[in-house]
């Protein structure tokens, strides 16, 4: 018998998410029956969407949703070996049974000396967003410009330096001046602190005078607005997620971009990494290559103990993180 703790959403957030909102759940499990296998998490990914998810696919008491990397520690599938790794999307738990249906293995001759931990960063979800915004959505050809914000974290980063490798010219913008320096190291060709510009237009102005032929968004809200005003003649957005209204109680009222996007005849797309998972094997073969390359960087903030899920949680949202947060059990 094994002893699952799970981490529960005992109240639907309102506002920013406080740590009464989470509870501990433990409950033992039975041993796996033929097809099965018993999981122990290793690592755990905290992720903006539970926050926006939470509003829409969880009721109260549930598990908190989310994916973690874990080893099979008991196995009756011949498909998961003892001491195989799986990526799953058990939620925030120690231990869990699963038949085998919803498990990704972890890349077939995964090098030594990576992390695991990277199957839910950069060579894993995020990685694979940032790979799909750039090439499906975005188009982006060598020598164009393009701005990211959110920057230094797990998606950002990663869009930026593939940018890069791409041959184009990059614009970030991220919330402390330890990130900023964080993106010049990754090479990024301008970089600013969002929280200590005086206006973000002049900001957004002065690192690409001639304006920005694709924009991959991931913050949404008041900077989207005043990004958009800074594109290019039939310039192309990457609506990757709007983290700056995940924890709105009510709906932000601004101003209408509508006119601009007509007079520019912009392309604005949203998407899900989810579009392109018939790719997935070889995007993250790609995406392995270029770490060990050295030409993508994969930072984490790492929190240690499952009993610091939900800190390292809104940790995440409040922007304590430079790279992808992971949780290491
Ligand atoms: N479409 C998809 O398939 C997909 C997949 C994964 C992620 N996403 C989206 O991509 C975005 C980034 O996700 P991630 O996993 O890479 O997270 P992340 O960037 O590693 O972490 C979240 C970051 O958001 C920034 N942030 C928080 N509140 C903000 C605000 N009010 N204004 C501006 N920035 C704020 C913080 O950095 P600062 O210090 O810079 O503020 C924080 O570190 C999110 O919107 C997420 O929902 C979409």
């Amino acid at each position: 018998m094994v002893q699952a703790k799970s981490w529960v959403l005992v109240k639907h957030f309102d506002g920013f998410p406080k740590d009464s909102d989470f509870a501990i759940k433990v409950e033992e499990l039975p041993e796996p029956k033929d097809g099965e296998v018993l999981l122990e998490a290793i690592f755990l990914s905290v992720d903006p969407y539970m926050r926006l998810f939470s509003k829409m696919h969880m009721k109260e008491g549930d598990v908190m949703i989310g994916t973690q990397l874990a080893k099979v520690i008991q196995s009756k599938n011949s498909a998961f070996p003892v001491g195989s790794h799986v990526v799953t999307s058990c939620g925030w738990t120690t231990h869990s049974i699963s038949d085998g249906k919803e498990l990704t293995p972890v890349m077939a001759d995964w090098p030594e000396d990576v992390s695991l931990s990277l199957a839910l960063g950069a060579i894993g979800m995020p990685g694979l967003t940032g790979l799909y915004g750039i090439e499906e959505v975005l188009g982006l050809k060598e020598g164009e410009t393009l701005l990211v914000n959110a920057a230094a974290g797990a998606v950002g980063s990663v869009v930026g330096q593939i940018a890069k490798i791409k041959g184009c010219k990059v614009v970030g913008s991220a919330g402390s001046e330890a990130k900023v320096a964080f993106l010049k190291e990754l090479g990024f060709d301008e970089a600013f602190n969002y929280k200590t510009i005086t206006s973000l237009e002049e900001a957004l102005r002065k690192a690409s005078p001639d304006g920005y032929h694709c924009f991959f968004d991931n913050v949404g809200g008041d900077f989207s607005n005043v990004a958009l005003e800074q594109m290019k003649h039939f310039g192309r957005v990457a609506l990757c997620g709007s983290i700056s209204v995940y924890n709105d109680s009510f709906p932000q009222t601004g101003i209408f971009p509508h006119t601009t996007i007509n007079h520019k005849e912009l392309k604005i797309q949203g998407f899900w990494d989810t579009q392109w998972k018939h790719k997935d094997g070889e995007s993250l073969k790609r995406l392995m290559a270029w770490c060990k390359q050295g030409k993508l960087q994969c930072r984490e903030h790492v929190t240690k103990g499952f009993e610091n899920m939900p800190a390292a949680f809104m940790g995440m949202l409040r922007g304590d993180n430079i790279g992808k947060a992971i949780v290491a059990v």
